[in-house]
């Protein structure tokens, strides 16, 4: 197994699976997409892997956020296309019959706060941040987050990270439940497999059948799809057809603050 932006690890059962574009801090790009859907085919297929770890290179981010540059020019049709593939992907994570957690080792922010929420439960290191930012860039969050942070927080907490972009440190994650567990940097991978250690000791078809369970809680059949991902896949899209988010990723891109109309 050998992967352009992944790095993985199997030992003892467990398949680390580490995000590494450090100089994009670890940024999702089509690459890493298309890498991180391989890879839990992987771990779905592979029966020497009994559970599965996800985290970011280096000490400063998990997951930056889905990759913005990727972001100019999209129109509707292409932005909804690629939250749907996002969705997807995350999906498989979410379903995955063995557990996969993510250990949050920095900014978790946008997409990589949608990775993070995707996986079963989630531990971090101190210096970890979460955030859905993507109300700066004119966007919304297309990989799940509306629905997932919703679910995990409530509704309150949830709606007003989104629409303030504010980033919690991990004292506020730890209170609202975002993580399980916040431990210093360097004992971070090895907490998360002590617990899947544990994990791994356990009927494999049981632990699948909780994930299962836990997983349909609160889903209703829409249209199709589950509703309130459907709702967000076109809401995503439309984003894309405002000058407001050409404007954001500009912004970005520019390293200046964007400015805003509102169309
Ligand atoms: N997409 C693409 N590139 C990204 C990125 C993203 N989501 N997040 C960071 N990067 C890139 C930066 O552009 C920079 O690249 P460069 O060195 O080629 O200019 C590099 O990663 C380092 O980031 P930088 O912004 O210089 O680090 P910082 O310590 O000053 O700030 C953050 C860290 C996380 C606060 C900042 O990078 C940020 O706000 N990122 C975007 C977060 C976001 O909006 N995510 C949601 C996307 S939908």
């Amino acid at each position: 197994m050998s992967y352009q932006t992944l790095l993985t690890d199997l030992s003892e059962g467990i398949f680390t699976i580490t995000i590494n574009r450090p100089d994009k801090l670890n940024a999702l790009n089509k690459v890493v997409m298309d890498e991180l859907n391989d890879v839990i085919d992987v771990i779905y297929k592979n029966d020497k892997i009994k559970s599965a770890i996800i985290t970011g290179t280096g000490n400063k981010a998990f997951v930056a956020g889905a990759d913005i540059s990727e972001f100019q020019d999209l129109n509707k049709e292409q932005g909804m296309d690629m939250a749907k593939k996002g969705q997807d992907i995350f999906f498989k994570i979410e379903n995955s019959p063995k557990p996969i957690i993510a250990a949050v080792n920095g900014f978790a922010l946008g997409g990589g706060c949608e990775l993070a929420m995707s996986c079963h439960f989630r531990i971090a290191s101190e210096n970890a941040k979460f955030g859905q930012p993507e109300v700066n860039l004119g966007l919304i969050p297309g990989y799940g987050g509306t629905q997932r942070l919703t679910q995990l927080i409530g509704k309150g907490r949830a709606i007003e990270l989104l629409i303030t972009a504010n980033m919690i440190d991990t004292n506020t994650a730890l209170q609202y439940g975002l993580v399980n567990y916040v431990v210093a940097q360097e004992e971070l991978l090895n907490k998360a497999k002590s617990i899947l250690k544990v994990i791994n000791s356990k009927a494999p078809l049981a632990v699948a059948s909780c994930i299962k369970c836990a997983n349909v809680v609160g889903q209703e059949i829409n249209n199709g799809g589950y509703g309130g991902y459907a709702t967000e896949l076109s809401e995503f899209g439309k984003c894309f057809n405002s000058n407001d988010v050409k404007e954001g990723i500009s912004a970005f891109l520019e390293k200046r603050k964007a400015d805003f109309k509102g169309n």
